[in-house]
């Protein structure tokens, strides 16, 4: 089978896309025909050795796919051939990767993708969905009628925390970094978005949120906690999701005295039974239209290192040039 994998860590230049033998079934997993996965920012991560990870050479990238059972393992009960499937949390902790024309995975990992829903729909919310999922319920526990902020509502991550919330009843106020970008934040049903590269955000959350916002998600890589405090409401949460080296200053008297709580997370430390709580969520959701993917683009598999290199370029090096996500089709 055809794959984008790597034999060692580096630039997007060590990216491979060649011929790998198609993998067996274990007893509980399925063998899956590879119709979309996605890049998300840990694939350039992992690719360029930057954060721990237990690989196995020739590593096939990618954490994320959508696709068709092609064959069953002999224990697998909830998935036969011909099912449409969807799975996150591959290429991580010794398990491969998804970018390839077939992938072997765990039952425990696998989702049935809802008939209405396209794969590259599916697959651009996989990751990133259930991300967005675990910080809303099971960490910030977001109410019905409770402000919430989004730093960043139009990427990968903001898009899904920004309709989720909406589909969980809350008023969202958001950023993006043009105006295109903030009329597709309106598009997902932001009720305040703001371009942050010309407008006085803060400003704007005060007056939308004169007792301050409830739940403040922060997408970036460096949290400003000086900033964020203090426009927090009493009882406020913040979710913190990026930036391993960030060493932000933290203003521990105005946090306390209002009683705020700070959630941190890494979606890959999930078990499969919470993701398969957040991939219901995802299916429902996308079911009812209610979450839609927010796709850049859709490149052929064998374009894997242009699109870690756009991928790079615009989470890493603040471009702008991505609004969502890189789809590949094998
Ligand atoms: N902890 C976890 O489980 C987890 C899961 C997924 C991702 N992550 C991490 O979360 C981060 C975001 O991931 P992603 O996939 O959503 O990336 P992304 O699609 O590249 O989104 C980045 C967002 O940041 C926004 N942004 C950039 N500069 C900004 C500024 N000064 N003010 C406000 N917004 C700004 C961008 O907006 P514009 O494009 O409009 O400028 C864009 O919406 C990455 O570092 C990733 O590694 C963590």
């Amino acid at each position: 089978m055809k794959a984008a994998y790597i034999t060692q860590t580096g630039p997007p230049e060590v990216i491979i896309y060649g011929e790998l033998p198609t993998p067996k079934p274990g007893p509980t997993e399925c063998l899956i025909k590879v119709a979309a996965v996605d890049v998300n920012p840990i694939d350039t991560y992992v690719r360029g050795g930057v954060v721990p990870a237990k690989i196995n050479f020739p590593f096939i990238l990618g954490r994320d796919l959508a696709g068709t059972v092609v064959e069953s393992g002999v224990a697998v009960k909830r998935f036969k051939p011909g099912d449409r499937v969807w799975a996150s949390n591959q290429g991580f902790a010794g398990r491969q990767g998804t970018f390839s024309e077939f992938a072997c995975v765990d039952t425990s990992w696998l989702h049935a993708t809802p008939p209405s829903v396209r794969d590259e729909d599916i697959v651009a919310a996989s990751l990133v969905g259930i991300t967005a999922n675990l910080g809303l319920l099971r960490d910030a526990k977001l109410k019905t009628g409770e402000i919430i902020f989004v730093n960043g509502g139009s990427g990968g991550v903001g898009s899904c925390v920004l309709q989720m919330a909406k589909a969980i009843g809350a008023r969202v106020v958001t950023t993006a970094g043009s105006d295109e970008k903030v009329a597709c934040c309106h598009k997902f049903g932001a009720d305040l978005a703001l371009n942050y590269k010309t407008q006085d955000v803060d400003a704007a959350i005060k007056s939308f949120a004169p007792d301050g916002v409830n739940v403040w998600w922060e997408t970036l890589r460096e949290p400003n906690f000086e900033r964020a405090i203090p426009l927090l409401a009493q009882r406020g949460r913040m979710i913190v999701m990026a930036g391993r080296e960030a060493k932000p200053a933290f203003p521990v008297g105005a946090f306390y005295t209002k009683d705020c709580s700070l959630f941190g997370f890494a979606m890959f430390n999930s078990s499969a039974g919470e993701q398969r709580t957040a991939a219901a969520y995802i299916n429902r959701w996308m079911s009812e239209g209610k979450l839609k993917a927010q796709i850049d683009r859709v490149m052929p598999l064998s374009e894997t290192a242009a699109a870690h290199r756009l991928q790079e370029e615009s989470t890493i090096q603040k471009s702008g040039a991505l609004s969502g996500k890189i789809v590949l089709k094998p």
